[in-house]
């Protein structure tokens, strides 16, 4: 492990459309050829040796596409979780998924299934944890553990005054996973769109001037090499430079 390489990185997918636009081909080839992103980068994850990897799939506001790219996304899902399980066990990857998955949420039971299964079958995988955010967005996790803990305070198993940001973070999906040190966005926006808002909150930024699908080793590696450069301060003044 090199301690000065982020143990957890957060990558926001973005540009898949416009990838595939350029090239007179359909969104939907755009995201099948993200997916294959997704494998590469997570077999880079493995060689570089960091543990935590999170990747922004689908979130909570992508419902508002066009429903062809929709049920489009979730079937390219569904083949990847199909095709690659046994790959993902093969390289000691564990799988989980953040995100509103509920019953009552809008994804389909089949996909609800696919990813329990995945779930457990890859639990005791120790190599690297890959989330998948999937009908996630920030602002959804924060109202359903406010939801959660309202719940236990009601029942009183819980006080007000106990709520702490340990008990916040304990009741998001994200619960047990350390938060980002480095989050990356592809395809040169620069915002967050509802990506782990409070996981974020001292997380360095990295804006990739290109597109997912052509996303690759050597674009992670400039991005690991600008973050080793950046002095996280955490709030506090550096022992060097204290008055
Ligand atoms: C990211 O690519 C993938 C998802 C949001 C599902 P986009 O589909 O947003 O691609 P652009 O941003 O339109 O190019
Ligand atoms: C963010 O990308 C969501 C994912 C990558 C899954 P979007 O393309 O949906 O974000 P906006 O609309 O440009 O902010
Ligand atoms: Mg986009």
């Amino acid at each position: 492990m090199n301690e000065h390489l982020p143990q957890h990185i957060a990558i926001i997918m973005d540009g898949n459309g416009r990838w595939a636009s350029k090239r007179g081909i359909s969104r939907l080839k755009g995201h099948a050829e993200g997916a294959e992103t997704v494998r590469r980068t997570c077999e880079e994850m493995l060689k570089l040796g960091i543990p935590y990897l999170t990747l922004y799939a689908f979130s909570t506001e992508n419902w508002k596409r066009a429903q062809e790219e929709v049920s489009g996304l979730f079937g390219l899902m569904k083949t990847y979780f199909r095709k690659e399980l046994s790959n993902l066990l093969k390289q000691n990857i564990r799988v989980r998924f953040i995100g509103d998955h509920s019953p009552t949420s809008r994804l389909e039971p089949e996909i609800l299934a696919l990813m329990q299964e995945v779930t457990q079958k890859t639990a005791a995988c120790t190599a690297l944890t890959a989330t998948f955010a999937i009908n996630y967005g920030g602002q959804d996790e924060i109202t359903r553990a406010v939801q959660s803990l309202a719940q236990q305070i009601t029942v009183g198993q819980l006080k007000p005054h106990e709520i702490t940001p340990d008990i916040i973070s304990g009741a998001l999906d994200t619960a047990g996973t350390p938060p980002p040190d480095l989050i990356i966005r592809t395809s040169g926006e620069q915002r967050l769109s509802n990506f782990l808002l409070w996981q974020a909150a001292y997380a360095e930024l990295y804006f990739a001037d290109v597109s997912w699908p052509d996303f690759q080793a050597t674009h992670l590696q400039a991005a690991l090499s600008a973050y080793t450069t950046r002095q996280r301060r955490f709030g506090a003044v550096p022992s060097t430079t204290a008055a």
